[in-house]
């Protein structure tokens, strides 16, 4: 693991008038630097990573600490990640903070799980795929995290952690792993499965509904769009193309 702080390097947006409408000359660009010292270059040439900022080849640039928000969209990926809209709605409903024990099943690239641990207190994160495991270790060791314990486990047959406050089931036919999940979470913690398809939300509700430990909240969508604001015109620009459904349900006894 190295020490360097990673850095950003923006280029903003640049705008000239053309035949008296303004236009953009220049896209917004950003670079990112493992290293925090020395110089980095670009496709506009060469930036001097210890300026907070400068001018190269007549382009002005910003150079600051990169956020976690920065280093996790770079994370390796291996399996289909879940997105950053849909983690927001999962911390948000079940109130996930720093004292939280959260599990989650599987794995994948660990990008969820290294995004809990960034506010949480502990996370249990489950694979049955060693690669998986490897890959998530190898994220959160990127990201300087030390509060995931990784362990490779069907969850469907076993969770060797007990009384958690929310688990979340990112994997196939997750209703079947309900058995297991539900008796380690704690009386009043969330059980959030994520599924893409409706055929498989149905399942998992359908499955919840014959037990008498558990009680739906809500099955949601979160839709995201983007807007380019200027002056007094708005246009939207890209609309996050349907990611998949969250289902949340607590224990209740
Ligand atoms: C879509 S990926 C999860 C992505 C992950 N949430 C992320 O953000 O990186 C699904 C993972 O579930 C794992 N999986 C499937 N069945 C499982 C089971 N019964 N127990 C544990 N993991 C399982 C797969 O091996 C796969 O790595």
């Amino acid at each position: 693991m190295g020490s360097a702080m990673p850095k950003i390097i923006i280029f903003p947006e640049k705008t000239e008038i053309v035949d008296g409408k303004e236009r953009v000359i220049l896209k917004q660009r950003k670079n990112y630097s493992e290293e925090d010292k020395g110089k980095y270059d670009t496709t506009y040439g060469q930036v001097d990573l210890s300026k907070k900022e400068g001018v190269v080849n007549g382009k002005k640039y910003y150079v600051m600490p990169a956020s976690f928000s920065d280093e996790w969209k770079r994370l390796r990926r291996g399996a289909q990640i879940i997105t950053q809209k849909d983690i927001g709605a999962i911390i948000s409903q079940t109130g996930i903070g720093k004292e939280s024990i959260v599990g989650e099943a599987g794995t994948g690239s660990g990008a969820l799980a290294c995004a809990l641990a960034n506010v949480c207190k502990k996370v249990y994160s489950y694979d049955v795929d060693e690669k998986a495991i490897d890959l998530g270790k190898q994220n959160a060791c990127t990201l300087k995290l030390d509060n995931i314990k990784f362990t490779l486990q069907d969850v469907k047959t076993k969770h060797p952690e007990k009384n958690v406050d929310v688990f979340i089931l990112d994997m196939k036919n997750s209703w079947e792993a309900l058995k297991m999940t539900v008796p380690y979470v704690r009386i009043g913690g969330y059980i959030v499965s994520y599924n893409s398809s409706m055929p498989a939300v149905s399942e998992f509700v359908n499955t919840c509904r014959k037990r008498d430990d558990v009680l739906l909240v809500k099955t949601i969508e979160v839709m995201q769009r983007e807007w380019n604001i200027k002056d007094f015109t708005a246009r939207p620009r890209d609309v996050v193309q349907h990611t998949g459904f969250l289902t949340f349900a607590r224990r209740i006894k």
